[in-house]
């Protein structure tokens, strides 16, 4: 007899604070059979899995070499065996899988395989880790536009796709994977024509109790993060937006009981290293 269908689900598990969970990624894992979830989804979430549920990590630890990274061939092969299995698989992935999450590689793989899927969208870390800080991307006031960059292409060695000139035009730069590279990003915006005395964030492990954000401004940013010894995972956010977190920043202030209530269950969510 020929196993039943199987289904793969791409959930995306927000920024870090488990109650930006979608519902329906909450429903996704407390169905699956195999849950493959990445470093960055807070494995708080694994709870909410079936007792019998099979998980496997498959996260991308860098160059560490006490946690050698799974190949993302593995990963796809994985999937698609399990779903081939007759298996309800769920893909948890850090953010939105679709925002620099490798979910577009992964979706391609399964319809070239002939699997079943469907995307689950999630908070990405480009909009809640600013939210989280007090920074809003968008303003009507100040900024009308937003880009979401990878910044993990190397603009001083012309290894970079981006056009940073048109980049620096942009009211709203949000930088992914970018704090390795921070002193040559803001050196490619200021040539690119932005002004140095635009403000600038650096937000790491955004929206949990380990959230930590350094300012300064498009000058000094790199040096300012590195003084603080802010390191990955960090989101960087370069504009007049930046500025608004002196009024608005609400959730890494020594802060009113009331908030401390609301956020209770993000802030206890703890250090997201499996
Ligand atoms: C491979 S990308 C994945 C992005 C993810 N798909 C999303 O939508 O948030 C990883 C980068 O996202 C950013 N990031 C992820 N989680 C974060 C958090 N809690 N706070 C700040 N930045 C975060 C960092 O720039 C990190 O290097």
């Amino acid at each position: 007899m020929p196993n039943p269908p199987g289904f793969v689900s791409l959930v995306g598990a927000g920024p870090g604070d488990p109650e930006l969970l979608t519902v329906k990624g909450l429903r996704r894992l407390q169905r699956a059979d195999v849950v493959a979830y990445d470093r960055l989804a807070n494995p708080v979430l694994l709870k909410e899995c079936r007792l019998d549920a099979e998980l496997v990590f498959v996260g991308k630890h860098g160059d560490n070499p006490l946690h050698p990274s799974v190949p993302q061939e593995a990963i796809n092969a994985l999937l698609i065996a399990k779903a081939r299995a007759g298996k309800q698989v769920v893909r948890l992935k850090g953010g939105d899988p679709f925002v620099f999450g490798r979910g577009g590689e992964e979706a391609l793989e399964l319809v070239r395989a002939g699997v079943p899927f469907e995307v689950v969208p999630g908070v990405s870390s480009a909009v809640a880790a600013p939210a989280y800080a007090g920074i809003p991307v968008t303003h009507r006031r100040l900024s009308a536009s937003v880009a979401i960059v990878a910044g993990h292409e190397d603009p001083l060695k012309g290894g970079s796709s981006h056009d940073w000139g048109a980049l620096a035009r942009v009211d709203t730069l949000v930088v992914l994977m970018g704090m390795g590279r921070l002193e040559a990003i803001t050196a490619a915006l200021l040539a690119g024509g932005r002004a140095p005395h635009t403000p600038a964030a650096a937000v790491r492990w955004g929206t949990t109790a380990e959230q930590r954000t350094v300012t300064g401004t498009l000058a000094t940013i790199a040096a300012e993060v590195r003084r603080a010894g802010l390191t990955a995972p960090a989101t960087v956010i370069v504009g007049e937006v930046v500025q608004l977190r002196d009024e608005l920043r609400w959730f890494d202030l020594p802060f009113h009981p009331e908030v401390a209530e609301a956020v209770g269950a993000g802030r206890a969510a703890g250090p997201l290293t499996p």
